[in-house]
């Protein structure tokens, strides 16, 4: 059995292989990752194409796609690293946040494995994991590492939020980092506000890929888009670094509405509808769009882009970060790497973003926040289960 805080770092290195496993959405995915730093193997089973003919992901029918997949991803992880269960020195699972009965299919599956191969069983936070994957790829990258403390925004179809990453040492040299969740999304994640403009302009789901490929074919500037106040959380403070995404998406509708698109978005969807295996880079989807649906699109993302950009480096300087992450499936649109990365060359401060396979779910990212875990022997309780909202700081 394996117990958190005991000791003898230095064997339990062993060849620090991790097997990670996610599944708290819509993606089943494995991947085995040597010491938190380089993914021997990322193999990632989207469940993408089911989910788009509702629009949305369902989490019943999530729950049973992953159970379908759960063996044969972990069996190719496994393949594709040239290793066996045996070589293994942990296996990691997202514990949460996520929908419930997805996270409980890798949870069951990772402590079944566990308990089998007599291994240790570490937790990790989804959150958390988007944050490593970044981490990892410098690591592999032999950069030196970012200096701390670091400002993550973590930006996905579920969650918008602003974390101070820190990590202390004990005179083992055991790491353990520390989250300080200083903003948030009060409604909306931005990846939802992508989701849902991208369904009410009739366009495809997931939406933020398709608005990130179309929005350069219009005018950024078209519709000028107002983020309102945000009230403070805590009444005494006049600064909050919290967002907000609703209010953007009933302007874009209220938009289309005043400008009678109607039709035309109709039209699209049925065309859609009828071609669905349609990329949005192809002519054909380009052809679906009038010069004003393109000009709303692009003033959309501007907005969106903008508004993030202005919290996240408002509160880089308010805290007097070292470093910002950008992590999340969002974190994958061209105009916020490129606006993030010049204002944050503008700031002389380092900015780092997960290549395009890790920025939406996977596993790699999930092995890679273990390490520090396996390392400092916080390992999960054996009555681990999932927690749908589980806070990260
Ligand atoms: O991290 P992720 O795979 O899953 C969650 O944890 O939510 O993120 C998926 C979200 C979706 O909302 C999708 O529309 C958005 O990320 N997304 C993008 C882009 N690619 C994916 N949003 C904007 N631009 C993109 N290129
Ligand atoms: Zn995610």
């Amino acid at each position: 059995m394996y117990e958190s805080g005991s000791t003898g770092q230095d064997q339990r290195q062993g060849s620090g292989l991790i097997l990670g496993i996610e599944s708290s959405c819509d993606e089943t995915a494995a991947a085995v990752v040597r010491s938190g730093s380089h993914a021997l193997s990322n193999v990632v089973a989207s469940q993408m194409a089911l989910h788009a003919n509702y629009g949305g992901v369902v989490p019943e029918l999530a729950s049973r796609e992953h159970l379908r997949n759960i063996v044969p991803v972990v069996r190719e992880a496994l393949s594709r690293a040239n290793v066996s269960f045996a070589d293994l020195d942990a296996i990691a699972v997202t514990a949460g946040p996520g929908l419930a009965g997805a996270l409980l299919v890798g949870i069951t599956y990772a402590k079944a494995l566990t308990f089998g191969l007599d291994k240790p069983l570490i937790a990790v936070n989804h959150l958390e994991g988007h944050i490593h994957a970044v981490l990892m790829e410098a690591r592999d990258r032999a950069e030196a590492p970012m200096e701390l403390p670091l400002l993550a925004l973590v930006v996905s179809g579920g969650h918008t939020h602003l974390y101070l990453a820190r990590h202390s040492e004990d005179p083992q040299g055991r790491e353990a980092w520390t989250y300080q969740n200083v903003g948030r999304t009060v409604d909306d994640a931005a990846g939802e506000a992508f989701d849902k403009v991208a369904k009410l302009l009739g366009l495809g789901y997931p939406g933020g890929p398709w608005i990130d490929t179309l929005a350069p074919h219009g005018n950024p500037r078209a519709v000028p888009f107002h983020f309102g106040q945000i009230k403070p959380r805590i009444p005494s403070a006049t600064t909050t670094y919290d967002l907000s995404f609703s209010g953007i998406k009933t302007a874009v509708l209220r938009y289309t509405q005043t400008h009678a698109m109607h039709d035309s978005i109709e039209a699209r969807r049925h065309a859609l509808a009828a071609n669905p295996a349609l990329k949005p880079s192809s002519p054909e989807a380009l052809a679906l769009l009038d010069p004003q649906t393109l000009d709303l699109i692009a003033s959309f993302q501007y907005a969106v882009v903008g508004n993030l950009l202005r919290q996240t480096f408002a509160a880089a300087a308010a805290f007097g970060v070292r470093g910002l992450v950008v992590s999340g499936g969002v974190a994958s649109n061209s105009e916020l790497r490129r606006r993030f990365s010049a204002e944050a060359a503008r700031r002389g401060l380092p900015a780092a973003f997960p290549s395009l396979a890790l920025s939406t779910d996977n596993a790699a990212m999930i092995a890679a926040a273990a390490w520090p875990k396996f390392l400092a022997a916080d390992f999960a309780p054996e009555d681990l289960s999932a927690t749908p909202q589980l806070r990260l700081g």
